[in-house]
């Protein structure tokens, strides 16, 4: 039996696996603020831009939009756990997990990321209940690590070896 279309949505959705991140950003008090991330996707190769949906009304979107820059973080399959903590209501996220400030002021997670892409923002459209964020990419840190993913309403592991920086297994 068909459900409503929002239903629909979701459930075709959940058949189409991603890579899973935390978004991060400073707020304009200077406080980190950060949520699991899935709606990503490279927009432009030339120059190198991300996009990430974030659902409005989110601490993480004021954060990104205030300052005008964002971090994100890739989970490698050992983050499950930050994971869960980014998506939940929890008010102080980051004092259960490591994270450090980089030379630009955006907060990385220091043991759950494999790889982090620091962007500044070059757009915002506004659609429906999320936001699309444009985010030039900066700065690119990585090292080996395989990704986290997330499909069919669970996390799983990449089922292959470790790839490294450059996609070289
Ligand atoms: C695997 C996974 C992926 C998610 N992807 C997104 C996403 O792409 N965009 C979004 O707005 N929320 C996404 N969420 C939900 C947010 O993480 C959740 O609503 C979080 O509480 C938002 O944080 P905030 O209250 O600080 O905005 C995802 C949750 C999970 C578990």
């Amino acid at each position: 039996m068909p459900g409503t279309p929002t239903q629909d949505y979701r459930e075709l959705m959940s058949t189409f696996p991603t890579g899973v991140a935390v978004v991060t950003g400073l707020d304009a008090d200077g406080a980190p603020q950060g949520m699991t991330c899935s709606s990503i996707a490279s927009a432009t190769l030339l120059p190198p831009t991300l996009l990430v949906c974030l659902r409005t009304g989110s601490r993480t979107l004021s954060a990104v939009t205030a300052r005008g820059s964002f971090a994100v973080n890739f989970l490698h399959d050992g983050g499950q756990e930050a994971a869960e903590l980014f998506s939940r209501a929890e008010a102080n996220r980051f004092s259960q997990v490591h994270w450090r400030m980089s030379q630009a002021g955006l907060p990385r997670l220091a043991q759950d990321a494999f790889a982090v892409a620091e962007c500044k923002v070059s757009d915002v459209h506004m659609v429906g209940d999320h936001a699309v964020v444009l985010g030039e990419v900066t700065t690119i840190a990585q090292v080996p690590g395989t990704p986290l993913l997330y499909g069919l309403r669970r996390f799983a592991a990449w089922p292959i070896a470790a790839v490294r920086p450059g996609g070289r297994r």
